[in-house]
């Protein structure tokens, strides 16, 4: 699908009837904004997760620490990271993979908190995804000027299953592309609390954050923290 395009009859109609399927959802925090056919922000889904969430991922980090890792071109990432989960994503000079080990203590990732399982199972649902059953969360850190370059999410062996990803602390403005790395991008903007999910046909779209700018977040000071959910192995 070519988001430059004006959406195709049929693509239009599933937007449309996903939609649809939200709006008798009762206190549902925000609003849900298309920006695939199989992928949605869902404005502020995980604002009354976040007072839970935050020790949490405190707990995980003094665990299995930040730390940046080297991608296999040799380029430190700007984006420090840990996960927890069963696996948990990892990069270095011979490749992106996933681990059940810690490389930095050979320890076992931290455990999934049941908390953090049930944002992203609820997030999938309401995207319209039933029984995401994630194994891997990569727990991104952003400091002013970090960013991430456009990648595809396919170090994952079930492409069948959504990504969902929540977005904390400062704002950020996250690229939403095609299926070639120099298809045009959509520039979404992603706040403190929101969801994004993509899956299905959507699943292998290039995927990126421009720089954070400088600024200071009640919560969090001078950090954005994006936790993103994957099904990674069997
Ligand atoms: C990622 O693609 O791993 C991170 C996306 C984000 O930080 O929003
Ligand atoms: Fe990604």
């Amino acid at each position: 699908m070519n988001l430059l395009a004006p959406p195709k009859k049929s693509e239009k109609t599933q937007v449309q009837y996903t939609l649809g399927l939200f709006d008798d959802l009762p206190g549902a925090p925000g609003g849900v904004r298309a920006i695939g056919g199989q992928a949605f922000v869902l404005e502020g889904f995980a604002l009354p997760y976040i007072a839970a969430l935050l020790p949490l991922l405190d707990s995980i980090k003094r665990r299995a620490q930040i730390r940046h890792m080297v991608t296999p071109g040799g380029f430190t990432m700007s984006v420090g990271l840990t996960n927890c989960g069963s696996l948990g994503w990892v990069s270095d000079r011979q490749g992106y993979r996933y681990s059940a080990v810690d490389p930095l203590s050979g320890e076992p990732w931290p455990a999934l908190p049941p908390l953090m399982l049930e944002l992203a199972r609820e997030a999938a649902q309401k995207a319209g995804f039933e029984h995401f059953d994630p194994d891997a969360c990569l727990i991104n850190h952003y400091a002013p000027g970090a960013r991430m370059s456009l990648h595809q999410d396919r170090d994952e062996k079930q492409l069948g299953e959504p990504i969902v990803s929540v977005s904390l602390g400062l704002p950020a403005t996250f690229l939403f592309g095609g299926f070639e790395r120099s298809d045009r991008t959509q520039r979404v903007p992603l706040v403190h609390g929101d969801v994004v999910v993509w899956g299905g046909a959507d699943r292998l779209r290039f995927h990126g954050v421009l720089p954070i700018k400088p600024a200071e977040h009640s919560l969090l000071g001078p950090w954005r923290i994006n936790c993103t959910f994957r099904k990674a192995g069997h």
